[in-house]
């Protein structure tokens, strides 16, 4: 089987978070993860470092109010654009200074936007500073929502991204074996999600991820932040869904921020997997996070 979703390909290239205070905010990615810190003509900043990009502006605290993937080329965002637009999706202008003319947006149920687009080359300049900053790839981005099932048919049926992973807990008091569906993995590319998204109260952003190239990289993200006295705030451990290793820390803002390494990839043909809903599918070495 070959994957045939016109989204397949694209990749998470920035998000957006803003904050009642983006100085503070921008300064904390600015030394936590090493990110160089450029003003915007619109009054927002971007934050660069090798391999990873976000933007931070004033608006309502600690909301994250779009992720902006990149497709390879024109081509490419032509047929997923002429793909949205066929199943009636109305696509709005992009919101980003970070993607060149053509990008567009599309909002999902629950008011956050989607963005997809080509790199704008005047913000893809990569000087010297970012090069030498350490590794970290922003790689996926998560979002706890209320309402999962129009979420997923948003995102699966509309969007186009391919299921990797679904978690499930069993119904209390159903003896019929009922289940409901707590968290749900999605790739776009063969790794094994760039988006996922958890079940909760309350339409919310999750946290977003740095991939990096083996356990000693996440051993020094974790030294540096002992160097700044940031604390991790879950982790080492290794989530089952993915099987990465892991940590998370918490920005200024309270957003949890992730480092990632050894992320699984998929196969094409791997079918949708399930993971009970407990404390070891979302790590395997101890407590887990759990949202609901
Ligand atoms: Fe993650």
């Amino acid at each position: 089987m070959t994957i045939t979703s016109p989204l397949w390909g694209a990749e998470l290239d920035h998000i957006r978070l803003d904050s009642a205070d983006p100085a503070k905010l921008s300064a904390f990615y600015r030394d936590a993860f090493a990110m160089a810190r450029q003003p915007l003509a619109d009054g927002s900043i971007l934050l660069r470092g090798a391999g990873r990009r976000l933007i931070i502006g004033t608006g309502a605290a600690s909301s994250q109010p779009y992720s902006a993937f990149r497709f390879a080329d024109q081509a490419r965002l032509a047929t997923y654009k002429a793909h949205l637009t066929a199943r009636g999706v109305n696509p709005m202008p992009s919101p980003t200074p970070l993607f060149a003319d053509g990008a567009f947006a599309v909002a999902d149920p629950d008011g956050r936007q989607m963005v997809f687009g080509l790199i704008n080359d005047t913000y893809d300049v990569e000087d010297e500073t970012v090069g030498r900053h350490p590794p970290g790839r922003l790689q996926h981005v998560v979002v706890a929502t209320a309402n999962l099932a129009p979420m997923m048919a948003f995102y699966e049926d509309t969007l186009g991204f391919v299921a990797t992973d679904h978690v499930l807990r069993d119904d209390e008091d159903d003896h019929a074996g009922g289940q409901t569906l707590t968290a749900v993995f999605y790739r776009s590319t063969p790794e094994h999600h760039s988006f996922a998204m958890f079940l909760s109260d309350d339409a919310r952003p999750d946290h977003h991820a740095y991939e990096v190239s083996c356990w000693n990289d996440v051993r020094d993200w974790a030294d540096h932040m002992a160097t700044l006295e940031i604390k991790l705030w879950w982790g080492p451990g290794r989530h089952g869904p993915g099987n990465n290793l892991f940590f998370m820390v918490e920005d200024s803002d309270g957003h949890k921020v992730e480092i990632s390494a050894e992320l699984e990839n998929m196969a094409d043909d791997d079918p949708v997997r399930q993971w009970p809903h407990n404390e070891r599918s979302l790590n395997l070495w101890g407590p887990g996070w759990m949202r609901v």
